[in-house]
Formats: C-alpha cells, structure tokens, sequence
C-alpha cells in the first residue's frame, strides 16, 4: 500500500515572522500520528528555522531546489551535503518553474536527482506539460520524456527510490485545477510506463499531483486510484487550508 504524501512548496515567500506562525499552526493543528507523510519546502534560508520548529513533530522539511554538484566554485548554489547538515530528506527537483524561468534542463533534473539519490535524500521529481502541449495532444508523450531522461541517468532500480509530482505547467499558480479524470489519466500512464520495466516498483511508486491543489478539491484528487497526494503551492501558505488538504489525505489513506 502506498502511504499518501501531502508536501507545501512555498516557492519564494515568507519571512521570519510569517514561517515561524505558519509552522507554529502546522504543528499544533496536524494529525501527529503518521498516517500520511506531511513535507513542508520552504525557501533554503529558512531550512534552519523550520528544521529547529519541527523538532519532535512528523512534519519534515525538505528544499525546493539543489545542485548537482558537491562543492566548489558554484556561486549561489546549495549542495546536497549541506541539505543533510541540517537533517533534511527531500528536495524538489525539476519543479516548472525552474525548467521555464531558469531553463533547467532533462539533463539537469536527472543529473540532481541522480545525485540526491546518491546523497540519501529523496527527490520529488516534478514533471508536466505546457497547455500548448496540451492541447496538441502530447501530454503523456511530454511526461514520460520527462522521466524517460532521469531513468536513463539514474537506472529503473532507483525508482523506488523517487517520489514524482505530476503538475501540469497550466494548472500552477492559476486557480485552473486538472480534473480529477484529467489527472488520473496522467498518472495511470506514468504508472504503465514504470510498470513497463518493474511491475512490482511501479506499484510501489508514489504519484502525487500538483497544480491548484486546495481544501475543496484535494479530497476528490486523492480519490483516484493512481494519485497518492499532492504538491502543495500557494494553499501550502495557509495554515487552515494546508491543514483541510492533509486531512482529506489522511481520509483517503483510511478508506484505503
Ligand atoms: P500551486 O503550485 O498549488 O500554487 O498551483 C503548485 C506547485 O507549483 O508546486
């Protein structure tokens, strides 16, 4: 059975102030008894801050963005080692926003996630398409290229390894969920295409979506069959709203 996982991508918001009260809410109104994995990303600065609040809760803290690299002349980068310096087990990878504003690439994405693997930190490896792709007929074709690559880098055997968010470019950040049909659809073909080399991996794998996630729509989302929690952006910033959509996890975990 695969253990639902609900994780917050705050992207690039926040202070001290406004992290310390939203952690302060997650921790006090969360569920502490380990039906779901609950993950919260903030932005790297803010790792330790969120570390050292969530001591002794289920809640973890994971990172929204890392390098490939180990160390050396990367200005402005944040290597895997100094992720595990603070206990931290997750990291996005490959997340649209950095494939579209900062032009990571397949290689890229598959290269850092070849190298959290290799450091014990799991990466939520995030794949979807444009609505040009879309509408064009490409989207499964789009996404499976999209893991295709990081297979290639990493080898199927690591898959076990991976979380995958699948979050359609079209639906983040614009209030324009993918349908609970429209989602599944996707997911099912993600899991066919693992299954192609490991039936019993493939099974394993947990599919989260992504993209307009909110308390009002999670629990229809986590219903289908081949999604196993979302990702999280903006409803991510609002302790109540976080909170509904956790809950409607841990619901479908139950029914399970
Ligand atoms: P959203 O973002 O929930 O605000 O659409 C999701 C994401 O970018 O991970």
């Amino acid at each position: 059975m695969r253990k639902l996982m609900v994780a917050g991508n705050w992207k690039m918001n926040g202070d001290r102030a406004s992290i310390s009260s939203l952690i302060e809410g997650l921790v006090a109104g969360v569920a502490q008894n380990g039906s779901i994995d609950i993950l919260v990303c903030p932005p790297a600065v803010y790792l330790q801050q969120v570390s050292e609040a969530l001591n002794g809760s289920l809640i973890k803290a994971g990172v929204q963005n890392i390098s490939q690299y180990q160390s050396g002349a990367y200005t402005g980068e944040t290597a895997l080692p100094m992720l595990a310096d603070f206990g931290c087990q997750y990291t996005l990878v490959g997340h649209s926003e950095r494939r579209a504003m900062f032009a990571e690439t397949d290689q890229q994405v598959a290269d850092k996630c070849l190298a959290a693997l290799d450091a014990g930190v799991t990466p939520i490896l995030c794949v979807g398409e444009t609505l040009e792709e879309r509408d064009a007929g490409n989207a499964v074709a789009v996404v499976a290229s999209q893991i295709k690559a990081v297979l290639d880098v990493c080898g199927f055997e690591r898959v076990a390894d991976l979380v995958i968010a699948y979050e359609p470019v079209w639906a983040i950040g614009t209030g324009r969920t993918a349908s609970p049909e429209q989602a599944q659809e996707i997911h099912a073909a993600i899991r066919a295409q693992l299954a192609e080399a490991d039936a019993d991996v493939a099974a394993a794998t947990r599919l989260l979506y992504g993209g307009s996630v909110n308390a009002a729509n999670a629990a229809e989302l986590f219903a289908q069959q081949d999604i196993d929690g979302g990702l999280v952006g903006g409803a991510s910033l609002k302790v109540n709203e976080f909170l509904s959509i956790c809950s409607a996890a841990a619901a479908v975990n139950q029914a399970v």
